[in-house]
């Protein structure tokens, strides 16, 4: 390995590599590849059953890869999940699992487990619960919260031992408005300190805002990867399509679809009118 090689390998805190997961046919994540360097947000951008949640928990070594590497922080995660777990916040799709405890319990569990000191982290917590809104709810039950509540003490969670890596599947999905923009700004500040993201997203607008990077991934595939500007330029250079929302659906194959469905609805509804 070049000098050069060994200077981008360590500023690289996630390396993908021809990554395969397969599921009896259905081949969920098909031969994919990426960085995330040192303080960059990474986005996985992509419709619903693209393969995103599937490369989630291969870097989490939660599932096991058919064929490829992953290096995450120098670590190879189906090997090291325990100390990686000490090095990685994890925002998983599914809202919180811990129903039978409360907010208060859950991070009183979650700093014993991981050893966090006591005042730094009740102060952190405070603040953060305090951002979010999220002190009227502390002591309820996970099970009697909103789906955006939840996501809201699953984000703190996941935060609170300041992880090198977050990563974050769908995590802005039932937030209300002002809690995006708190997260971002929690995702700023994490990234200000060196930490680097990788945020699962199927919606653009979220990923055109957060996101330094993207890969567009479609059918287990990575389709194309850039930043935003370099998207556009994609845009620009594909016949008669000029919005980022239109490149999209034509890179993953929704814009004919999209066409039909639109066409078939009206029709379908413009013959029951009135009957
Ligand atoms: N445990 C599983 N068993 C069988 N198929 C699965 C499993 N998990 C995911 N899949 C399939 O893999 C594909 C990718 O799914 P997923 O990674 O959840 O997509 P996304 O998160 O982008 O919506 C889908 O076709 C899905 O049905
Ligand atoms: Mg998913």
């Amino acid at each position: 390995m070049s000098n050069a090689e060994k200077m981008e390998n360590m500023e690289n805190m996630v390396v993908v590599d021809h990554l395969v997961k397969h599921f009896d046919e259905v081949k969920a994540v098909d031969d994919i590849s990426f960085n995330i360097k040192k303080g960059e947000i990474f986005g996985l951008l992509g419709p619903n059953g693209a393969g995103k949640t599937t490369a989630v928990k291969l870097m989490l070594g939660l599932l096991e890869a058919n064929q490829g590497n992953i290096t995450i922080l120098g670590l190879d995660p189906e090997k090291n999940e325990v100390e990686l777990k000490t090095r990685i916040g994890y925002v998983s799709e599914e809202p919180l699992i811990y129903k039978s405890l409360t907010p208060k319990e859950l991070f009183n569990f979650i700093a014993s487990i991981r050893r966090l000191d006591g005042e730094k982290v009740t102060g952190k917590l405070a603040q953060y619960l305090e951002s979010l809104d999220a002190i009227e709810y502390y002591e309820r039950l996970i099970s009697t919260l909103s789906r955006g509540n939840k996501q809201k003490i699953q984000i703190i969670a996941a935060i609170l031992h300041d992880p090198d890596l977050l990563i974050m599947d769908e995590p802005l999905a039932g937030l209300d408005a002002k809690s995006v923009k708190v997260v971002k700004e929690i995702l700023e500040l994490h990234i200000e300190r060196g930490g680097s993201v990788l945020f699962s997203t199927h919606i653009m607008e979220i990923a055109e805002d957060i996101c330094d990077r993207i890969g567009i991934i479609n059918k287990g595939k990575i389709v194309a990867m850039g930043t935003f500007e370099e998207l556009r330029l994609v845009a620009k250079d594909m016949d008669g399509v000029m919005d980022l929302e239109d490149v999209f659906l034509k890179l993953t194959d929704q814009d004919e679809s999209v066409k039909d469905i639109i066409s078939k609805l009206r029709s379908t509804m413009n013959s029951h009118r009135g009957s």
